[in-house]
């Protein structure tokens, strides 16, 4: 797999959503959140804290749609809620708001990531565009984030540019030959 693209300019702004019953009332600490933050700003996109909300589909559905519709986000990364737990519901609640789906960053993971555990199979995640948002669903590990995030990395600058619609306007842009 190749490195990660130069920045973006602007760079992506992105958002992290973690969703976690045991986070969102302090009886866990957010540990995927912040690390997907950083990776985020490892890679030069622009990030604030994540927001840590409940396993609440109609709040994690409002969530993901105020963020969209802020028109400030090009990116959001949500993490947890993508297995089978009763309260799991990310999957859902994403594609609910979702306007289009762009299920091939969702395939990509969870083929990488049966390479390291069969347990891959039991991620529900799905990747969606809300109007110019990319929405991505990743695991709630830590260490499972940082492995799906490696898989998407590369491709993250090219999917904002084309959503924003203006993909090569930037002069430190070149367009590919
Ligand atoms: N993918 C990777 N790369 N590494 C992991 O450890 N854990 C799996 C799966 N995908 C895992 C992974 C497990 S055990 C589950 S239950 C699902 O992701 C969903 O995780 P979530 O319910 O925390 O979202």
């Amino acid at each position: 797999m190749s490195g990660a693209e130069p920045s973006l300019c602007p760079p992506i702004r992105a958002a992290v959503v973690t969703l976690s019953d045991k986070a969102s009332v302090g009886l866990r600490a957010d540990a995927s959140g912040p690390r997907l933050a950083q990776l985020l700003r490892d890679l030069g996109a622009q990030v604030g804290d994540p927001v840590v909300i409940p396993d609440d589909q109609a709040l994690i559905e409002r969530t993901l749609a105020d963020l969209a519709d802020s028109g400030a986000v090009d990116l959001i990364l949500t993490t947890g809620g993508t297995g089978m737990a009763p309260r799991d519901r990310t999957p859902e609640a994403t594609l609910a708001v979702a306007d289009r789906l762009a299920p091939g960053l969702a395939e990509a993971m969870r083929a990488a990531s049966l390479a390291v555990t069969p347990r891959a199979m039991l991620s529900r995640a799905v990747s969606a565009v809300r109007k110019q948002t990319l929405i991505v669903n990743m695991p709630g590990s830590p260490k499972a984030c940082g492995e799906h995030f490696a898989v998407i990395a590369p491709v993250l600058g090219h999917a904002v540019e084309t959503l924003r619609g203006e993909a090569f306007e930037c002069a430190s842009t070149e367009r590919p030959s």
